[in-house]
């Protein structure tokens, strides 16, 4: 890469360059959840903040924030020094052995944990987390079934992805003990409610009466997205979590609260459910805990399971548990987020700028469903018109991303809605100017 490249993110064969790192990655290199002959045509040579831009010299406002993880933006100084630094003193050490780093990075997530949750146990990612999650909860009552949502995802391991309840779980359900039920969602309630308590408590009692049908006595574990995001970031209505929880405790179930996607700040919050109050027995993180710069997960858990495995042997673990890459870029992350208000930052953003940015574009366009979310976890549902709500169909949602390519803004699409997630360190003006693509693009198709 020449030195023009590294100062500004182009260079005068920048395209040249970008056309064959795509040739090259397309030939070699097997990507997930896709047709290999079907490849976005996008390569990415670097970021700051809430930008990013190829080597032809592109560059794009990040509404994506990747794969939702990037939540204090490209290249964070602090982060990028703490992996430095971390590398020259030690830059890989086994699990079993006590590390500062891995201390260190315990104590900074649990700062932000609900109280209750006194241990760390640290993973790869988030599918781990989850798959891990899961197996503490079967340990800990002694019970095999899991209930979760057809709204979910939960990663791509062998029970993450059975519990998954979108349709990358088709196909892939080789785990025993997975059954799903529908949360609510009250822009197509399969309740026939017509209003959020109503919503709330018929998706309860749903629930309820899925965990009695099923038999308590069988069931280790209600798992939950506290807000389900790759689904359509269904900001859960009041009343909902705290009832979960209830029916959670009435059958003595363990509650897991997956906060992979919605927790260290994407909900305007440390974790999304710091908005209810509501405690769970497990907790699963990886993405905004380091952003990604090197891959974590792992699951907070409560004194009282934690305290079954003293004498027990927990039987889970991986060569890579509390990595010290990965744990430095935590601290350094977290000590980042809480000394620059980042989570303050993205509810700012969410209140001022997104969420009355993306209602007006809902309201005025006649393609706009539905706005919903919290800080900078936002989606936009398209639909065909606003009284069938018949979702947008893929070829216009295709258009749609092409253009706010074009346009410098980097949209997450997902089916028939633009999810609005950018990193929480974004400023307002970025945001507006992000929402102003977002209009003209949605304008443009509206008019066809
Ligand atoms: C809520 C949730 N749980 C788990 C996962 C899996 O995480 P990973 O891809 O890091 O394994 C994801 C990924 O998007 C997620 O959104």
């Amino acid at each position: 890469m020449t030195e023009l490249t590294r100062a500004n993110g182009a260079s005068p064969d920048g395209a040249a360059l970008d056309a064959a790192i795509l040739a090259a990655d397309h030939r070699l290199v097997f990507h997930s959840w896709s047709a290999q002959a079907h490849l976005p045509q996008m390569v990415i040579a670097g970021g700051q903040g809430a930008r990013l831009w190829n080597n032809a010299g592109q560059t794009w406002i990040d509404f994506s924030s990747q794969l939702v993880n990037a939540n204090i933006g490209y290249q964070h100084p602090r982060v990028v020094e703490a992996i430095k630094r971390q590398a020259e003193t030690l830059a890989t050490i086994a699990p079993a052995v006590a590390n500062q780093a891995r201390a260190d990075a315990a104590q900074a997530i649990l700062r932000h944990t609900p109280p209750g949750l006194t241990k760390i146990f640290f993973t790869n990612a988030g599918a781990d987390a989850v798959e891990n999650a899961i197996r503490l909860a079967r340990l800990h009552t002694g019970r095999d079934k899991i209930i979760s949502f057809y709204r979910s995802y939960h990663g791509n391991t062998g029970a993450a992805i059975s519990a998954t309840g979108d349709w990358r779980r088709i196909g892939n359900e080789h785990a025993v003990g997975h059954r799903h039920v529908f949360g609510p969602y009250l822009y197509r309630s399969e309740y026939w409610a017509t209003s959020p308590s109503e919503e709330s408590e018929r998706a309860l009692r749903f629930l309820e009466r899925t965990v009695q049908a099923e038999g308590p006595a069988s069931i280790a574990a209600i798992l939950i997205e506290t807000v389900p995001g790759t689904a359509g970031i269904l900001v859960p209505p009041p009343g909902y979590l705290e009832g979960v929880r209830r029916i959670a405790d009435r059958h003595g179930l363990v509650l897991i609260l997956d906060e992979v996607m919605a927790g260290f700040g994407r909900t305007g919050a440390w974790f999304a459910r710091d908005h209810w109050d509501v405690t769970p027995d497990l907790m699963t993180f990886a993405k905004g805990v380091n952003s990604g710069y090197v891959p974590a997960g792992g699951v907070a858990i409560s004194e009282q399971i934690a305290a079954g495995f003293e004498d027990r042997v927990f039987p889970g673990g991986l060569t890579y548990s509390g990595h010290p890459l990965a744990m430095a870029a935590i601290v350094a992350a977290i000590g980042a987020m809480e000394d620059e208000g980042v989570v303050e930052n993205a509810a700012r953003i969410g209140a001022e700028v997104l969420g009355p940015g993306l209602a007006e574009i809902a309201a005025a366009n006649r393609l706009g469903g539905e706005a919903r979310g919290l800080g900078v976890f936002w989606a936009l549902e398209l639909v065909q018109d606003k009284t069938s709500r018949q979702p947008l169909d893929d070829q216009a949602m295709d258009q749609i991303k092409r253009l706010c390519l074009e346009r410098g803004l980097m949209p997450s699409i997902v089916a028939n809605r633009v999810h609005v997630v950018p990193p929480c360190v974004i400023t307002a003006d970025e945001a507006r100017a992000g929402l102003a693509v977002l209009k003209s693009v949605l304008d443009q198709v509206a008019a066809g």
